[in-house]
This record gives C-alpha cells, sequence and structure tokens, in this order.
C-alpha cells in the first residue's frame, strides 16, 4: 500500500483524486490546503473519512507519515512543498510546472537527488494516446526524418484566480504542455528560441496571455503561437499541430483527426504527389490515460526502482524552453537555451 498525502484542493485536485482513487494500493492518508475547508470538502466528496486534514503540510506529514506527496499547489508553492515533502523522506509527484523559476526548479532537483527520492511531473499530455502516436509515427520513419514543427493554441477562458494576476501566464502555466510535447514528438533538444508576448486590447490578464515563439529543436524548427485571450475559433487544449518531415507530413487538430500525407512517385504540375499514409494505432502496452496513467507509472517507477518517463530531471528540459522564452520576450533578444545537465 503507498500512502499519500495531497496538498492543494484547489480545482486540479479533482483530476488527481478521480484517478488516485481509482487505484488498488494506493491510499489518500491526508489532505492539505491553506483553506481547511477545501481539503474538508474533498474528504467528504470523495469519501476520504479517516484521512488527516491540515492546512500545514509539515504538519501533516509529521502526523501521517506517508510515502509520498501528491503536489497540486499553486506554482509559487512548488518549491516549498517539494522541499517539505524530500525533508520527510517522500517521493513527489507535483503538477506542472515543474517549478516558477529556473533556480527553484534546479534546487528541487537537487533535494530530490539528495533525498534519493523519486520526483516526477504530472506532464499529462504525454498520455494522450494522439500524441504518442505521433512520436511513433515519426520514429517509424514513414515519412522521413521531421524538419519543422507548428503549433497553435487559441482558447479563451476566464480562470479568475492565479492566472490572472500573474506574469507570463500562458508561457508558464499553459505552454509548458506544448513545448514539452514538441520535444517529446520530435526527440530533439532545445538549443535557442525567439519569443514576443503581446496583450490583446480585451485582455482580462495581468501579463502574458498571448504569446509567439520560434525554436531550434535539436536543428529542426519549432513555432508556436497561443493566445488564452482568442475569442472564437477555439484551437484544442492541446493546440492544433502540423509536422513537416523530409517525405511528408502530419497534422493533428488536438481532438481526433490525425492525418499524414506521404510523397509518392510521380508529379503534378508544380507538385509531388502525395498520398494519404495510416497512422499506426498505438500498441496496447502504450502508456496513455493522463493523470491515471502518470500516477501509475509513478508508483511503478517507485517499486522498480526505476525512473519515470516524467522525471523531474528531464522535465527541466522543457522547463527551460518556458524561462528562455520568458528571457527573449523581456530582452527582445534571441536567447540560447544551455543544456540542463541536471
Ligand atoms: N496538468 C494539467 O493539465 C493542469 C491543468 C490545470 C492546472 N494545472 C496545474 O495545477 C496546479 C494547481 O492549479 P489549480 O487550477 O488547481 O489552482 P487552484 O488555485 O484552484 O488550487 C490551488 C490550491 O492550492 C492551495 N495552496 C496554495 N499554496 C498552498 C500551500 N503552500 N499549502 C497548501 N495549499 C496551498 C490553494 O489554497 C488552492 O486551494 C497549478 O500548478 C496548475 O498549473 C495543471
Amino acid at each position: 500500500m503507498m500512502n499519500v498525502v495531497l496538498v492543494g484542493c484547489g480545482a486540479m485536485s479533482r483530476h488527481w483524486l478521480d484517478a488516485a482513487t481509482r487505484i488498488d494500493g494506493l491510499a489518500i492518508v491526508g489532505l492539505v490546503d491553506l483553506d481547511a475547508e477545501r481539503a474538508k470538502a474533498k474528504a467528504l466528496e470523495y469519501e476520504l473519512s479517516s484521512a488527516v486534514i491540515g492546512t500545514s503540510l509539515d504538519a501533516v506529514l509529521d502526523q501521517t507519515r506517508p510515502d509520498a506527496v501528491f503536489d497540486v499547489v499553486v506554482p509559487a508553492a512548488r518549491r516549498e512543498v517539494a522541499l517539505s515533502a524530500f525533508a520527510y523522506n517522500c517521493h513527489l509527484l507535483t503538477e506542472k510546472p515543474l517549478a516558477d523559476s529556473p533556480e527553484n526548479a534546479r534546487a528541487i532537483i537537487e533535494a530530490a537527488r539528495r533525498a534519493g527520492r523519486v520526483h516526477a511531473v504530472v506532464q499529462n499530455r504525454r498520455y494522450v494516446a494522439n500524441v504518442r502516436r505521433i512520436r511513433r509515427f515519426l520514429e517509424s520513419g514513414a515519412i522521413g526524418r521531421p524538419t519543422s514543427i507548428h503549433a497553435d493554441f487559441f482558447v479563451a477562458p476566464h480562470f479568475g484566480g492565479f492566472r490572472e494576476e500573474m506574469a507570463h501566464v500562458l508561457l508558464l502555466d499553459m505552454a509548458i504542455h506544448t513545448f514539452d510535447a514538441a520535444r517529446y514528438m520530435v526527440g530533439g533538444e532545445p538549443a535557442s528560441v525567439y519569443c514576443q508576448e503581446w496583450e490583446p486590447a480585451n485582455s482580462w490578464y495581468r501579463q502574458g496571455s498571448s504569446a509567439s515563439a520560434v525554436f531550434d529543436l535539436g536543428g529542426k524548427v519549432f513555432t508556436y503561437a497561443g493566445s488564452w485571450c482568442a475569442d472564437g475559433f477555439r484551437t484544442s487544449w492541446e493546440s492544433a499541430w502540423r509536422i513537416v518531415a523530409e517525405r511528408g507530413s502530419i497534422t493533428w487538430d488536438g481532438h481526433d483527426a490525425l492525418k499524414a500525407e506521404v510523397v509518392v512517385s510521380g508529379r503534378e504540375g508544380l507538385f509531388d504527389k502525395t498520398a494519404p499514409i495510416e497512422v499506426p494505432a498505438l500498441d496496447p502496452t502504450d502508456r496513455v490515460d493522463g493523470h491515471l496513467g502518470i500516477i501509475k507509472d509513478f508508483m511503478r517507477a517507485i517499486e522498480t526502482g526505476t525512473e519515470p518517463e516524467t522525471r523531474g530531471s528531464d522535465n527541466i528540459k522543457s522547463l527551460a524552453m518556458v524561462f528562455a522564452a520568458i528571457e527573449s520576450a523581456e530582452t527582445g533578444r534571441r536567447v540560447t537555451i544551455a543544456q540542463e545537465t541536471q
């Protein structure tokens, strides 16, 4: 049995508790939130009557001595929560983003290493079946090596809360999903970025609701255009994608429409002929299922002493794309992305 304390009982905790309460061998032994009423409400809703409720993570860890902490707090509290978890010798599964600054990310990873605990991030887009299908398809070489990746993200949510108050909100709180997915799909490591942020005249955010970035992703170009303040023609939360390769392209609308075309012999006027090519379904053993899949992998990593796919020491490379994009937006210059050697 893996005993877990979940900290941060806000909006996102529902996804964690929906998944966690479906897993045999996992018990939620504590629920923590600065607002005790939120923690109590979750205990009631998920029938966790024996869970210890508290407003201080340290106090609940002291009382329950769990194996792991699930961190669902706001990004600004990530470091404090992580250091408490490792101080109590707990493994840590944390919401994205891994941290709210490069310094905090490195400090958290270093603390995990010193404690010898598993530390992973809920970078749940990797556990979306079509993201994995794209990676497998490109790996198969069916349309040659990818040369450029393009992602569009246009959604206009009214969240209220911390997002409307924070700086660089789109890059820090959302784009990490898209950047990590791009890195994953083409297996590339980021080398540089130029990024510009803007605030639409009608924006309800403090700063950074909209951004456009061009990355060098291991010799491939990755263009990102995104806005959290763009009413009309909403894209999927997973973004809308086009990946161009040496002998064809693949497009994904971020929902179910995943299509590829490959160059075939012959010409039609100016153009090489192309034909549709099937993107194979996933092997049933491949890992999907969002939060549920990630939590199960986290548990498996602890049991088997292996490293989970979304381990912090790898995820920091995706986070480096975010911080470099922010630096570029602030300075107006292209920024080199140093290899994270964590
Ligand atoms: N993976 C995803 O798809 C996804 C989607 C949405 C949000 N998120 C992430 O989930 C995290 C939480 O987002 P949310 O929408 O649930 O926010 P929220 O504001 O609804 O909830 C956060 C909760 O954390 C509590 N909290 C803050 N600091 C704390 C501390 N030090 N100790 C205890 N509790 C503390 C707050 O009181 C609040 O109840 C964020 O990092 C966000 O980026 C991830």
